[in-house]
Parts: C-alpha cells; structure tokens; sequence
C-alpha cells in the first residue's frame, strides 16, 4: 500500500500530536471513570513506530468519536469494528459508553497491545477485543457499525469489499475521508485541532444489494381482472438505483427510488386495463427477495396490497 497523501489531521502532525500531549493529563484523570473517552495520549513508543507504517497512527480526537458515535447511534446490540483501530480508543468508546461490542485490528503490534491494555484497565476486555490483523483480510461481515481513518486511496481500494461483505443498513463512519462517488449520507466538521486543521467525519449506509432482474406478482383488485407478472431491471450504483417495469408492453420507467439499507421504494406509472395507475413500491430486501407493498393511485381509489419480488438474476 502506498502512502501517497497524509491524512488531513496528519498534515499538520506536529500540531495534532502536542494537541494529543495536552489531552495526556486530562485523560489519566478521567481514565477508569468514563472508560475509552480518555484516551487522547500518545505516547513516545507508539510516535515512534509511526513511520513504519502504511497509513501512519494519527489519533481521532474525543471530538470525532463523538460525532462519529452521534451518526452511528451504537447500543449494546451493536458490533462496531475498526479497521486501522490505532490505541483501541474507537471500539473501546463504544463499549464504555454505549454498551456495544466489538473489535478493532491494526499491523502494529504495540498499538494492538496497548489497546487490549486500555480495555482490561476499563473493565471492557469482555466486549472489547484488538488484533494484530491486515484490514483488507478482515472478516467484515458480523460488523454492524464500521469505523476507520485511513487514506483516500485505502477507502477506495477498501470500498468494494465494503458494499459486498457488510449487511444492508450496517453504518460506517470515517474520519476525515469519503469513498468518492458512493455518495457519503451525511458529514459533519467537527471544530478545529488547533493550527487552523479541521477534522470531517462522513456517514454512509450500507444498501441492500439489488441489481439484476426481479420477478413481482401483484394481486390487483378485481376490477382490474386479477394477479399480473411483472419483471423488473434494476441497475444500482452504491445506494442510486434505476430500472424499469416490464409487464408485457411498453418498460415502465420506476422514479422516486430510493434504498435505505435494507428497505427499498421506488414508483412506477403504467397503463392497466386502459387506466393510468401509479404504483407506489415500499418493502424490505432479505437476500433475493423483497416483501412488502404497493399503494395504487391516479386513475383509482388510492389503495395498499401486498406486494412481493423474488430476483431471478443478480448482477451485485
Ligand atoms: C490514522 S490511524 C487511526 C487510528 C484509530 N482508528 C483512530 O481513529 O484513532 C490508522 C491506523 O491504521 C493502521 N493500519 C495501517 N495499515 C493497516 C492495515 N493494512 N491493516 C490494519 N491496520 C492498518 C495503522 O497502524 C494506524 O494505527
């Protein structure tokens, strides 16, 4: 991996590390009370072992967990994993404040050992685990919060594997950078380092995956002569998605699209049995099917049916 741009907060590294310094003794006071929050320390061993590695160990400030934390909204039933997890402090904030569980993976030993360390001292070892393991081997998919500060070009190089192994409504956050056009859901400045260096942290999250061709059965009302069949390409893009109804006649071009996680809505109007009716699709995605249903209006009374698809072809 090449380290081509330093992280925002890394350009001004001098400044964001006695800024850390500062933190130290106001940490070790607090340390054992509020558990994770205290950890804005750096200390000499892990600045030194900063220059052997790919994406160099620069700290999220308290200030950034809080914001990270604000968009994810961890509870205990969550799982939060870090990948590049530095002194631990993200996955042990989780634990101590939040209740969740989880764990944090990072190359550099040190790191690793001290923020197993940071852990046990807060009384959190249980739900707070760290490892000596490479972030693109990690095994994802039990994550439903994902947390990191990385480079540019290690989240896109990460991005893939982040759209296919995590479940649809899993929320990762990251400092300071995005994933390019999977357009991020919501970001937020959080105040200033000192020296004029400002951090960002960016929300996304993850959509179910529906590209490919669906088959609907829709149960119109009797005065439209029964069920009708209906196919439906979907071309998706991160959470855009685009397609269009086939029921035999002209593609009803869907509008109004929409994936939020799992939960899908998409309209569509089309011509049945001479009348215009708009469609409007709301349901929830589990693997290659959708349940949920379809509100009819336009030409008729506005009414809801069930409304199921079943996928016969994925191209995600
Ligand atoms: C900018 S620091 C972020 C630390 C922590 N997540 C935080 O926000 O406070 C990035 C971390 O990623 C780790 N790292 C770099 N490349 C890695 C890789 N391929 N696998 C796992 N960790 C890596 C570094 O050792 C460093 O601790």
């Amino acid at each position: 991996m090449q380290q081509s741009v330093m992280p925002r907060a890394a350009q001004g590294v001098g400044a964001s590390r006695s800024f850390c310094a500062a933190l130290a003794f106001a940490a070790a006071l607090t340390l054992g009370m509020s558990g994770a929050r205290a950890q804005d320390e750096v200390s000499p061993e892990i600045e030194n072992r900063s220059d052997q590695l790919d994406v160099p160990y620069v700290p999220s400030t308290n200030a950034v967990l809080d914001a990270m934390f604000t968009f994810a909204k961890p509870t205990k039933d969550d799982y939060v994993m870090d990948l590049g997890s530095g002194d631990g402090r993200i996955v042990n904030y989780a634990a101590a404040n939040f209740g969740a569980s989880g764990h944090g993976i990072d190359l550099n030993e040190g790191l690793v050992k001290i923020a197993n360390d940071h852990a046990r001292s807060a009384g959190i070892a249980d739900r707070a685990k760290f490892y000596v393991r490479d972030l693109f081997r990690e095994d994802i998919s039990r994550a439903t919060i994902i947390t990191m500060y990385l480079l540019p070009e290690i989240m896109l190089q990460l991005r893939p594997k982040l759209f296919k192994d995590l479940k649809p409504g899993t929320r990762i956050v990251s400092h300071d950078y995005n994933m390019g056009d999977w357009r991020f859901d919501a970001t937020k400045v959080v105040g200033s380092r000192g020296g004029g260096e400002e951090d960002l942290v960016y929300y996304w999250k993850v959509p179910a995956k529906v590209a490919g061709t669906w088959e609907f059965k829709i149960e119109y009302p009797a005065y439209f002569q029964g069920a009708r069949d209906y196919k439906a390409n979907i071309n998706q893009k991160w959470q855009d998605m685009d397609g269009a109804l086939d029921s035999g006649g002209l593609p009803i071009r869907i509008f109004e699209s929409k994936l939020d996680g799992a939960k899908i809505s998409f309209a569509a109007t089309g011509e049945i049995d001479e009348r215009l009716v708009r469609h409007d699709f709301a349901g929830t995605v589990n693997g290659n099917r959708i349940e949920g249903t379809v509100t009819l209006s336009g030409s008729v009374e506005a009414k809801t049916f069930p409304w199921t698809a079943t996928r016969t072809k994925a191209d995600n």
